[in-house]
């Protein structure tokens, strides 16, 4: 059933619900092709990725874990900075396994050139990215996802995880914020 809560701030919806279910069950399809026989860890970018991540492991016909990773980037809420923090560090070893890093969007790819250098460091047997949005438009660093949901247009978007100040991350759809809502803060 269509969720028609659509706040004032949403100027129009990018992906609708139905949209998104379809294209992370074909990721999943293609990650159940790519890691059979591998030892899959998933790992989550919090706090962003958690609905995608969750619907996509559901997509995924294998024996897998998951895990966790948090990281803040400095500067304003709507623009990455470059330095990146750590916040919450992973449970599980990824030492010999086939770690597939899961996050919400690549904007400027400085967060993912961040944690692929810090996984790498733990001698996964192999890494990838996976990311349910690619905003091209604004890549600092060199990062492409080796699953990629849907590229989109340099607007702030929100929902399905993303959020503006914490707030839409439970929309089920993705969603264009209004200009006037961000840029007048
Ligand atoms: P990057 O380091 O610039 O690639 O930024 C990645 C992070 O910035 C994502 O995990 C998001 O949290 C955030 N981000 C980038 N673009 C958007 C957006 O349009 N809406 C909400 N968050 C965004
Ligand atoms: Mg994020």
């Amino acid at each position: 059933m269509e969720n028609l809560f659509q706040p004032a701030e949403i100027a129009s919806i990018v992906l609708p619900e139905e949209k998104i279910k379809s294209r992370v069950a074909a990721l999943g399809r293609q990650i159940t092709r790519d890691y059979a026989g591998k030892r899959l860890i998933m790992v989550g970018v919090l706090k962003g990725a958690v609905p995608f991540l969750a619907d996509l492991i559901r997509c995924v016909a294998l024996p897998l874990q998951y895990d966790f990773i948090a990281v803040a980037s400095y500067g304003a809420s709507t623009v990455s900075s470059g330095a990146v923090r750590m916040l919450k560090d992973l449970e599980l070893s990824v030492e010999g396994f086939d770690v597939l890093l899961v996050e919400d969007i690549i904007d400027t790819g400085l967060t993912l050139r961040y944690l692929r250098e810090n996984l790498y460091n733990r001698r996964p047997a192999s890494l990838k990215i996976a990311a349910l949005l690619n905003k091209p438009s604004r890549r600092g660093a060199e990062i492409t996802a080796d699953y990629c949901g849907f590229t989109v247009p340099d607007e702030f978007l929100v929902g399905y995880g993303l959020d503006y100040n914490q707030n839409f991350r439970n929309l089920p759809y993705v969603g264009a914020l209004r200009r006037e809502v961000w840029q007048e803060r």
